[in-house]
């Protein structure tokens, strides 16, 4: 069995993580029943889900005290709200009077409480119950000063608040290591959610997973990106960490895979030449155009108003840096932005998830922002939300998403099939081996 890591060019100056681990995968076997039963779907909720940490929104949400996000997970709603103090804390989205959902909206904001709608009791913003109708009726004594709703655990890193069911769960930072390190270089916290879309599709949750810890899919879905991202194992960097976190960096770059490689087509020099560069120097030696890029990039970049380069390293001016987070988070650092994609369960249904997108940018001073769906001011997006089907319908073919959610889609058909056992993986798909080990390390109780 081959190393699942492949670091060929150290001289390319990847900051490659020092917490990357290069054990072999053990193997386990990637059956179909994982992504279709809802007794596997029930082990994840129990054993998994309730421990990890998860994204529940953004701090740019919150602006006063009493503003409030609830982000709901399987038949589980969480609220995250802003405190007097401006930290944010999170509670079960439950009243501990008869457990009526205290809300029912997915942000706003209150003035100092909660107030259920079914019998009127106030919590404070602390969680503090300091209301209730007829407060003098209860035979163990009011229950004001002795309820208080059920706290999480809440963190934030980057500008994203993140909760957790677990109230043992370990310090956010902690959780996430090493990818704040790795994405050091991006002041988030500043940076704007300028698209914010929420699919459901017809897809198990671990689909994204799966096809995020990966390039071999690239060639068959995404042909468009022959030109400028080298999918080919062979100039890829993987990694794992202990964590169960993955990363993978693409250079950009025409593909490897090609025996024309060196050759400068039209997209190449597009990329070229909104740089300054002259594609036909590059000729018979494209790929050294993506050095020629990090230079130019580097030397004109803040002039033109991207400020936020200074901070970049050479590979983050011009290669794509995708970072999977266990279980269901996905952060491709581009040199412009961010990607943001997440995958949740349906609550009945391991043949459904909801997907989501967000795109995060920084500032660029003067100027709108470029997204798959057009330019965008810099400002905090609506919430979109909607079916895959009327999305493939809006967005026009050759979107990468769409052509990644197709294949989900008809993945998960198959994985139905009598014909599929279980999955049969390239050295360069290791990192999915590793996303299903984690899972059953949890499962199994070995984390
Ligand atoms: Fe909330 Fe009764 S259930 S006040």
């Amino acid at each position: 069995m081959a190393d699942y890591i492949t670091i060929p060019d150290p001289a390319a100056n990847y900051p490659t993580s020092p917490d990357a681990e290069f054990p072999r995968a053990r193997g386990d076997a990637i059956t179909g029943e994982r992504y279709t039963s809802k007794a596997f779907a029930e082990a994840e909720w129990q054993k998994m889900w309730t421990r990890v940490w998860h994204l529940g929104g953004r701090v740019s949400q919150l602006e006063e005290a009493g503003d409030f996000v609830t982000h709901n997970f399987l038949r589980q709603s969480v609220i995250m709200v802003k405190q007097q103090d401006g930290s944010i804390r999170a509670f079960h989205n439950v009243c501990r009077h008869r457990g009526n959902r205290l809300v029912g909206t997915a942000e706003g904001g209150v003035n100092g409480h909660f107030t259920c709608p079914y019998h009127g009791w106030k919590w404070g913003i602390d969680g503090g119950l300091d209301w209730v109708q007829d407060e003098e009726d209860f035979a163990e004594g009011s229950p004001c000063g002795k309820l208080r709703l059920k706290e999480v655990p809440c963190e934030t890193w980057g500008g994203f608040i993140f909760y957790s069911f677990d109230p043992n769960a370990v310090p956010l930072l902690e959780y996430l290591h090493p990818i704040p390190t790795l994405l050091a270089g991006r002041d988030l916290a500043s940076w704007k959610r300028v698209v914010w879309r929420t699919l459901r599709v017809n897809t198990n949750w671990k689909f994204a997973s799966d096809n995020f810890n990966e390039a071999y899919h690239i060639p068959a879905v995404h042909p468009q990106f022959e030109g400028m991202i080298d999918d080919h194992y062979s100039t890829t960097v993987f990694e794992m960490y202990p964590t169960g976190h993955n990363r993978m960096i693409e250079k950009l770059q025409p593909s490897s895979r090609y025996p024309d490689a060196q050759q400068v087509k039209p997209l190449w020099a597009d990329v070229l030449k909104e740089w300054g560069l002259d594609p036909a120097e590059f000729e018979g030696r494209a790929q050294e155009g993506r050095i020629a890029l990090q230079q130019a990039r580097r030397k004109l970049g803040p002039a033109r108003g991207f400020v936020h380069f200074d901070t970049l390293s050479d590979a983050e001016l011009t290669d794509q840096f995708h970072h999977t987070c266990f279980p269901n988070l996905t952060i491709t650092g581009t040199p412009e932005g961010l990607h943001v994609f997440r995958t949740e369960p349906d609550m009945e249904d391991p043949n459904w998830s909801t997907f989501d997108y967000w795109y995060l940018s920084p500032e660029v001073k003067g100027q709108d922002i470029p997204t798959l769906y057009g330019m965008r001011t810099w400002a905090d997006a609506e919430h979109q939300t909607g079916e895959f089907a009327a999305y493939q319908a809006e967005i026009k073919q050759g979107d990468f998403l769409i052509q990644d959610l197709e294949v989900a889609v008809s993945q998960q058909q198959g994985l139905h099939s009598l014909g599929f056992d279980k999955a049969y993986l390239a050295g360069q798909e290791t990192r999915v081996h590793r996303f299903h080990e984690v899972l059953n390390d949890y499962i199994e109780g070995r984390r």
